[in-house]
């Protein structure tokens, strides 16, 4: 491990050569061995992201002055979203550097939204329990209020929790399409509809399903509305880097109107510097990730799409069948390839363990406990037929009575039964330290 910056040069090969030896230990995503993390298309794909990205590496997204092929670039990849999203001509929006910031956007238009229209000076946001913690993340640095809305038996938020929890400060209602955990969708109908009758703004979180939920209505899949179809929604957060199979860095986040989207700039005008106006979150904004992006949109096009979201769908129904033949349980009703499962005899953080030592690495989740999947098209045909031999072969055998391998199912099991909070936090703090400790 470097400690110190090397005296002289290291030529070219070699670097690389280091650098793919770092490969090694990195997880499969490739061989469809992971289900999270990465979104692969195909090697075809992963080139023409690698060339876009290089193409723009330099450039820099902060000035459109300078770079008006990054302002067309970025221009374009927010349109096709918001008509992806059934947005009309006046929905705007701009590209962030993923989920995480289009949701920061979001909560910190919402704020200025209610400072500056509606004249709350600490405004109050409500946010499903199944939300993604980057909206607990959004709130603290953003120091805005907020209660969690419970979910209901079917893993979706309780609306009439949610109508509940409005106070006079409460300025934003938040719903997934779809919510990580479960993947199922919140009844965004209802949440608009509740947003609207108490004149509250109402953002959907399609971060997971803006690139994959539109194709899968289009292939026939029944859904319920999620998007500006919906009469309500204010704002929405979908992310290129997943299921529109960008290169990292890529999201974007759309508001109703430009006068709403406003609320999202930053600008300063009294620098020594020279006067100051951001868009989002980050300064300087990565070209590559735009130009690749808008690449990607290009090449696949609707088509490319809707063959993806088709392998998708097929690849997690023939899962989800199997996984209910070996007895186990699919929770609530997911609505495409996020899903999770657990069991009523084994201890699925102990088969989390025993797919670890088969290769396969399957995120845990907690209350219920579960095992996640996230299927892309780098999961279907033989990678898919392997999983299920290898899940069946790991459930039967943990059902027999067989020793599960060591891994973390002793720390989850842990954890779940740990009632403070705090210390859990605390656990994460030094688990983090640890991590990112240069010794
Ligand atoms: C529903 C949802 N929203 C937001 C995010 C955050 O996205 P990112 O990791 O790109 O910041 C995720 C990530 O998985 C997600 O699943």
């Amino acid at each position: 491990m470097a400690k110190t910056l090397p005296k002289s040069g290291t030529p070219r090969e070699a670097v690389m050569q280091q650098l793919r030896s770092l490969h090694t230990e990195d997880a499969k995503w490739k061989d469809g061995k992971t289900f999270s993390l990465v979104y692969f298309a195909g090697d075809e794909v992963s080139q023409l992201l690698k060339d876009a990205y290089s193409e723009f590496i330099a450039e820099n997204g902060l000035s459109p002055i300078a770079f008006p092929s990054l302002r067309q670039m970025e221009c374009e990849v927010v349109s096709m979203a918001a008509s992806l999203l059934s947005g009309d001509d006046d929905v705007q929006g701009t590209m962030t550097s993923g989920g995480t910031e289009s949701i920061m956007m979001a909560i910190k238009s919402a704020r200025e939204f209610g400072r500056k229209v509606k004249g709350i000076k600490r405004p109050h946001v409500i946010v499903p329990a199944s939300a993604h913690p980057a909206f607990d993340k959004a709130v603290h640095y953003f120091d805005v209020d907020y209660d969690h809305a419970p979910l209901m038996a079917d893993f979706r938020v309780d609306v009439a929790a949610m109508e509940r929890l409005i106070r006079p400060e409460t300025v934003l209602l938040v719903g997934s399409a779809p919510a990580y955990p479960q993947g199922v969708i919140d009844d965004i109908t209802a949440i608009a509809a509740l947003a609207k009758k108490k004149d509250l703004l109402c953002h959907v979180d399609a971060c997971l399903g803006g690139f994959f939920l539109p194709f899968a209505r289009k292939l026939g899949r029944q859904l319920a509305p999620f998007d500006f179809a919906v009469e309500g929604v204010t704002s929405m957060s979908a992310d290129l880097h997943k299921y529109g199979y960008a290169a990292k860095g890529a999201s974007v986040v759309l508001y109703r109107n430009g006068a709403l989207r406003r609320h999202q700039f930053f600008t300063y005008a009294g620098w020594n510097g020279g006067l100051y106006a951001s868009p989002s979150f980050c300064g300087t904004r990565p070209g590559g990730a735009i130009a690749a992006a808008w690449a990607v949109m290009h090449h696949l096009g609707e088509e490319g799409y809707l063959t993806r979201a088709k392998s998708i769908l097929e690849s997690t129904k023939q899962m989800q069948d199997a996984i209910r033949a070996m007895g186990l349980k699919v929770l609530g009703e997911p609505v495409g390839g996020v899903f999770a499962f657990n069991s009523d005899t084994v201890n699925v953080y102990e088969l989390g363990d025993a797919m670890d030592a088969r290769g396969w690495k399957l995120d845990r989740q907690m209350n219920p406990p579960a095992l996640h999947v996230m299927v892309t098209p780098a999961h279907a045909g033989p990678v898919l037929e392997k999983f299920l031999a290898d899940l069946k072969d790991a459930h039967s055998k943990l059902a027999a009575g067989e020793p599960a391998p060591d891994g973390s199912a002793a720390m989850y099991g842990m954890v779940g039964t740990i009632p403070d909070r705090a210390q859990v936090d605390e656990f994460l703090n030094e688990f983090l330290d640890g991590l990112f400790s240069r010794a």
